[in-house]
C-alpha cells in the first residue's frame, strides 16, 4: 500500500475522496462521460484480436478514482479481466464497496514504480498521466506503461493538451516552461504554498515522447472544441481550458 505521507501528490487526492467517502451512501459518481465515451468509439476496436475463442484479454485502467469504465453497463459483454489501479486508498476502498463486478479488481498502485512486464493486451489511462506534474515521474509512468503491455498490445490515452489561449480559474497559474498547474493552497497558518497538480504538454511534445519510448501510433486526434477542466472549480467547460486529445498507441517490440 502506498504511504501518503511519503507522496504530497496522493495526500492531495486521498483529502479530495476522503470528503467524497463522507457523503457516499451507496451512490457513487458514475465514470467520467468523456473516457467512456473515448473507451466505446475508438478503443474497442484497436483491442488485439484473442487468440482462442476462450480467450480473455488482461486490461490495465490507470487511475480508475472511484470506478472503472469498464463497470458501465454497456462495457459489460467484454471478455476482459481489468486490474484497475490508483494510488489513493480511499479511492480504492470506495471502488472496493460499491462496485461488484467480478472481472474487475482494484488495487493500490502508483503507475510510475509498477514492474509488471508483458502483461497486459491493453492499457487505459482514465485521465491520471495529466495528474502527474513530476516529469521525471509522467516519464517513467509512459516508460513503465509501455513495459507492462504485451507485444502489440494497445495504450489508450484521452488526456489534456496545452493550447496558446489558455487560462486558468483564481486561485491556479500555470508555469508554460516546466508544464506545470499550480493550485494555491492556504494553510492553517495563513501562510500560502502552492502544490503541483496537473502536467499539460501539448500535443507535438507528447507525440514525441510516446515516439521515443518506442510505442507506434495508430490513432492520434484532438477534436475541435473538445476541453477538459483542469481544476475542481467547476462542472462546466470554457473555451479557455486546455484542448482534449486522444491516442490509441501500440507495442510493437518485444
Ligand atoms: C482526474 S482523476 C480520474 C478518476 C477517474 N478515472 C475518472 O475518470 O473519474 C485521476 C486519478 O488518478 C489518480 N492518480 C494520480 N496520480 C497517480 C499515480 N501516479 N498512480 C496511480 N494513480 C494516480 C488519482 O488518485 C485520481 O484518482
Amino acid at each position: 500500500m502506498i504511504s501518503t505521507s511519503d507522496n504530497p501528490q496522493a495526500k492531495y487526492y486521498e483529502d479530495v475522496y476522503k470528503k467524497i467517502q463522507a457523503n457516499a451512501c451507496g451512490d457513487v459518481k458514475s465514470c467520467n462521460e468523456s473516457l467512456f465515451t473515448f473507451v466505446k468509439m475508438d478503443v474497442l476496436k484497436h483491442l488485439p484480436l484473442p487468440s482462442t475463442p476462450n480467450d480473455v484479454l488482461q486490461i490495465l485502467e490507470v487511475g480508475c478514482g472511484i470506478q472503472s469504465v469498464f463497470n458501465n453497463i454497456e462495457l459489460s459483454d467484454l471478455k476482459v479481466e481489468v486490474n484497475a489501479i490508483d494510488f489513493c486508498q480511499t479511492a480504492i476502498d470506495l471502488s472496493q464497496k460499491f462496485n461488484t463486478k467480478k472481472n474487475i479488481s482494484y488495487y493500490n498502485k502508483n503507475i510510475s514504480s509498477i514492474t509488471d512486464t508483458n502483461c497486459f493486451d491493453c492499457v487505459v489511462d482514465a485521465h491520471c498521466l495529466h495528474c502527474i506534474p513530476n516529469e521525471d515521474d509522467y516519464h517513467q509512468a509512459l516508460n513503465n506503461i509501455y513495459h507492462s503491455l504485451k507485444r502489440n498490445g494497445i495504450f489508450a490515452l484521452e488526456t489534456m493538451v496545452a493550447h496558446k489561449k489558455m487560462s486558468f480559474d483564481d486561485g491556479y497559474h500555470f508555469c508554460r516552461d516546466t508544464k506545470i498547474l499550480w493550485k494555491e493552497k492556504v494553510s492553517a497558518a495563513t501562510t500560502t504554498t502552492d502544490i503541483p497538480v496537473r502536467r499539460i504538454e501539448d500535443c507535438l511534445s507528447l507525440e514525441q515522447i510516446l515516439l521515443s519510448i518506442g510505442f507506434q501510433i495508430i490513432y492520434f486526434i484532438c477534436p475541435v472544441g473538445f476541453k477538459v477542466i483542469p481544476t475542481e472549480t467547476r462542472n462546466f467547460t470554457h473555451p479557455y481550458d486546455p484542448d482534449l486529445l486522444r491516442v490509441v498507441c501500440r507495442r510493437i517490440l518485444n
